[in-house]
């Protein structure tokens, strides 16, 4: 496999400037590759291996980025859109050359854990509706949810257009009360990731999700202290975590 690229491409993909500008900086002799100044940006160099500075600003090469946001309401998890405002346009500028996309969809009105990078591979098996990935949802319903629902969703159900879910596994938090107008608080776990999936399935149940936030996809759980929009990257293990999960179910 080619270790080496060229100096330009990687200098932009670390966000340090188009090819142009880095074509000026080349000029300026601020960029040094094991300690000798660059005359031609376009040199290849192993960025696993050699020393690249900027202006003495050492450049710490990754390829990937996994960041893990708490996505708010309001927004979409799109790259782009003509009308709302993206999930993109809430990353720090400084993830913008990495050119990282939303990992699956949340709806509008859903909040919660949502995983972006621009890992194709990782994101496209998460995807995979053959690795049945479970992913867990925190939910406010209107109004009581029986033992007979959370049996149904045992089975699997059956949704408006006829399609079967799989088994899926629904926790009664806080039981609901129509009469005294108390949403009931659950807990479901499903193993696929069809559209509008949960709304769907507990309307196929006669009930309304009126609150939908995820809080699980396989092992990487929501970090309760990110607030609403907020953004970090994934720690070493949370990534280690979510790799071995993928291998493990290959
Ligand atoms: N199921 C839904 O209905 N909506 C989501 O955003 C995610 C899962």
């Amino acid at each position: 496999m080619k270790t080496t690229q060229r100096l330009d491409k990687i200098l932009a993909h670390m966000g340090y400037g188009t090819r142009s500008e880095l074509r000026r900086l080349t000029k300026a002799g601020v960029i040094l590759v094991n300690g000798q100044k660059v005359k031609d940006s376009g040199i290849q160099v192993d960025p696993n291996k050699d020393q690249i500075t900027v202006d003495g600003d050492t450049v710490h090469y990754r390829e990937f980025v996994y960041l893990m946001m708490n996505k708010p309401q309001g927004v979409v998890s799109a790259t782009e859109d003509n009308r709302d405002r993206t999930v993109v346009d809430l990353l720090d500028p400084i993830y913008q050359p990495f050119d990282v996309f939303p990992v699956g969809r949340l709806d509008k009105d859903t909040e919660g854990l949502l995983l972006l990078t621009n890992d194709g591979k990782l994101a496209h098996n998460l995807l995979s509706p053959r690795k049945h990935v479970p992913k867990t949802y925190f939910a406010k319903v209107e109004w009581e949810v029986g033992e007979s629902v959370i049996e149904a969703f045992k089975q699997g159900v059956t949704l408006e257009d006829g399609y079967v879910t799989l088994p899926a596994k629904l926790v009664v938090m806080e039981a609901g009360n129509a009469s005294e107008g108390k949403l009931s608080v659950i807990e479901l776990t499903i193993m696929e990731g069809k559209f509008h999936q949960v709304k769907r399935m507990l309307q196929a149940v006669g009930q309304q999700v009126v609150y939908l936030k995820r809080i699980s996809m396989g092992p990487l759980q929501l970090d309760p202290a990110l607030a609403l929009g907020a953004v970090r990257e994934l720690t070493e293990t949370e990534l280690n975590s979510l790799q071995n999960f993928m291998i493990d179910i290959e």
